[in-house]
This record gives C-alpha cells, sequence and structure tokens, in this order.
C-alpha cells in the first residue's frame, strides 16, 4: 500500500474502526499498520480473523448501539481518529429495514455524538470519517439516469433503498455536529469537536475479501466465482451500469482524505469512483482473463430495481480539485495489475 500522500500530512496517534472485520476495514487496518499508525482499536460485533489479532492494540468486541461500550472505548484510549464503517449494506437493510435504521442511524449517530463529547472533553478535536454511498442518490427512471451522465454530489438526493436514506441522513447528521459546535462562539483554535468527513463510495472490488448483503457485488461476485472455477448467475441485466473502483484505490483515498488539510476542503461529502462498465464489459474481461469463465444472467427484479436507482457515473471532479484524488485503477488495470497479481503471488506462481 502506497501511503505517501498520506505520509506528507499526518499520522494519526491512535485510530478506532468500527465493522473492523468488513471489507473496508480489512484494507484499513493493514494500511494503518503497514504506515505505522500509533495504535489501531477495534470495535466490531464478531471476533476478528486470526489474521487480524496481531495488528489490532485493543479489539473490542461488541455492537455500535451499547452505549456504555462506545464511552468506555474513548474513555479509555486517547481516539485521534475514528474510522466508523460498521453498517448493513443495501440488500441487507431492504430484508430488515427497521434493523438497519437502528444499526445505520442511530448507531451511527450515536458515535458521531460520543465522539463529539469526546473531543470537547479533552479540547481537542477527533476527525470521524464515515463511508457513504452512491446509494444516497436516486432515480426512478433508466432513461433518466443513463441521460444524467456524471453526477456531482449536490442533485438526485432521492435515495430508493434504506441503506441510502440512512447513509444521507448520517451525512447530513454528522455536518450538522461539526457545524453546530464551530457555531456555539468558539474560535476556530477553541474548536474540539469533530472534523466530519464523508466519501460516497461507488462499488468496491477486493481480490482479498468479497462482500456480503450490497447490491453492487454482482462484479467482485461474477470475479471470484471465475477464480474459483465456480459458475456465477449474474442478478441484474447485461446493461446496467454502475460505478465501481478497487479496494486499494479506495483505501488510498481515503486515507489522502482523512490526512488532507482541512483548509484545502471544501466539501463534507465528496464522489470517489473510477469506473463505470456494464455489467456485460465486466463479464467480457472475467471471460477473457479466466477463459473457463461461465457466467449468465437471470434478473432479480428488486436488485435490479436498486442499482438501476443509482447513477451510472459520478463527478469526482471536487475530489480530484481538492485533495488530488488519482486512482491507479481503470477496468483493465483492476485485472492486469491487482486481481492477477494478487492470485499469482497467493498460488507462489
Ligand atoms: N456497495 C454498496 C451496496 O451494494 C453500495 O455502496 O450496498
Amino acid at each position: 500500500m502506497d501511503l505517501t500522500s498520506r505520509d506528507r500530512f499526518k499520522r494519526p496517534e491512535q485510530v478506532l474502526i468500527t465493522g473492523a472485520g468488513g471489507e473496508v476495514g480489512h484494507g484499513l487496518l493493514h494500511a494503518f499498520v503497514d504506515s505505522g499508525a500509533g495504535q489501531v482499536s477495534t470495535l466490531d460485533l464478531a471476533e476478528l480473523p486470526a489474521t487480524h489479532a496481531p495488528l489490532v492494540s485493543n479489539s473490542y468486541l461488541g455492537d455500535i448501539r451499547d452505549e456504555s461500550l462506545v464511552a468506555e472505548i474513548f474513555g479509555r484510549n486517547d481516539i485521534d481518529e475514528v474510522y466508523h464503517l460498521a453498517a448493513l449494506l443495501s440488500s441487507a437493510a431492504e430484508h430488515a429495514p427497521a434493523v438497519a435504521y437502528d444499526v445505520n442511524v442511530t448507531g451511527s449517530v450515536g458515535m458521531i455524538r460520543q465522539a463529539t463529547q469526546a473531543a470537547e472533553e479533552r479540547g481537542r478535536p477527533i476527525l470521524f470519517f464515515f463511508p457513504s454511498s452512491i446509494a444516497v442518490y436516486g432515480f426512478s427512471d433508466h432513461g433518466h439516469k443513463i441521460e444524467s451522465g456524471a453526477v456531482d454530489e449536490r442533485v438526485f438526493h432521492h435515495p430508493r433503498t434504506m441503506y441510502g436514506c440512512n447513509k444521507l441522513a448520517v451525512e447530513n447528521i454528522g455536518r450538522y455536529y461539526a457545524l453546530y459546535h464551530r457555531r456555539q462562539g468558539k474560535k476556530s483554535a477553541e474548536f474540539s469537536g469533530i472534523d466530519f468527513r464523508c466519501l460516497r463510495f461507488p462499488g468496491l472490488i477486493s481480490a482479498v475479501t468479497q462482500p456480503t448483503g450490497g447490491t453492487s457485488d454482482f462484479v467482485p461476485e461474477m470475479l471470484h466465482a471465475a477464480i474459483r472455477g465456480e459458475p456465477y448467475e449474474c442478478f441484474v441485466r447485461p446493461d446496467t451500469r454502475i460505478p465501481f473502483m478497487t479496494m486499494p484505490d479506495a483505501i488510498e483515498a481515503t486515507l489522502q482524505y482523512t490526512g488532507a488539510p482541512v483548509e484545502q476542503l471544501t466539501k463534507s461529502c465528496y464522489n470517489v469512483a473510477a469506473f463505470s462498465p456494464s455489467a456485460e464489459e465486466c463479464a467480457e474481461l472475467v471471460r477473457h482473463h479466466y477463459p473457463s469463465a461461465k457466467i449468465t444472467f437471470n434478473v432479480t427484479p428488486e436488485r435490479q430495481a436498486i442499482v438501476d436507482s443509482w447513477p451510472a457515473k459520478v463527478d469526482c471532479s471536487a475530489a480530484e480539485r481538492d485533495w488530488g484524488f488519482s486512482p491507479k485503477h481503470d477496468l483493465e488495470k483492476t485485472f492486469t495489475e491487482y486481481i492477477i497479481p494478487y492470485f499469482e503471488s497467493q498460488s507462489g506462481a
């Protein structure tokens, strides 16, 4: 992991990652440890895999909604930065909308409140990173989605899913808490609330892990099935198009963004993505690199409706301009410079 951009700015002494056992958590954990971040604490419902345990200073087992546990974590650790990743993804949330609201909104707002309180008590801000999503956008008409081209951060905030509603709510509540405390008549030198920062992630493609419960999962699923030599039935139409990026680019973007001086930022929420292939274009590339891959299409209407409501492309120019967002992998390089070398290194080839 190249952390040059982050090294240029600053390196946190103490980090808390919630949902650390998930896909993004896995990548972040390794990146922080590789970069020599002081101390990494984690909070997850499940025990971290044995491979993660040596990377973590304090691993807390529990629910983000457990206020006394979260208070204990802030009380025992002098946290500089929170990476609040714990959430139910979009397909999982549609099956349990009340639970999704409770975890994704109530749990997240609880984390924001406790981080704000901890920052005030010690008189120093806490950076709070929140991964938002393309799911905050919503199109009701597929033609309109395609005509709209690359969508910027300010428009089409009509999420179709509970997950998208949850992400949009927390984007706004986090920004509210950050601004509210700035408005309390404190000069910026005295500011000690949260420095709230969001990225709206597209679908993410990891060589190392596989997503569960998301609706952008069709691309990573078809890829991992091909690598395992298994057939894959794709749950969306071949012409379905949404933005994606690789996990290393998502991790690098997160660290670059959270390492950027606050004066450079013009938004609390930025789009990030690297390419926008159709499902068929992805399938063709998988077949090209793994000729025995067997990919067929069999649409699940509910999941198709979700991805049809998400933009085909997002405009990342604000992230490029403000903090130098520049993903390394386009779709072809995702295979040639990331997936294939990773699996070759695993098999000792
Ligand atoms: N990858 C997420 C999902 O599919 C969207 O951000 O739920």
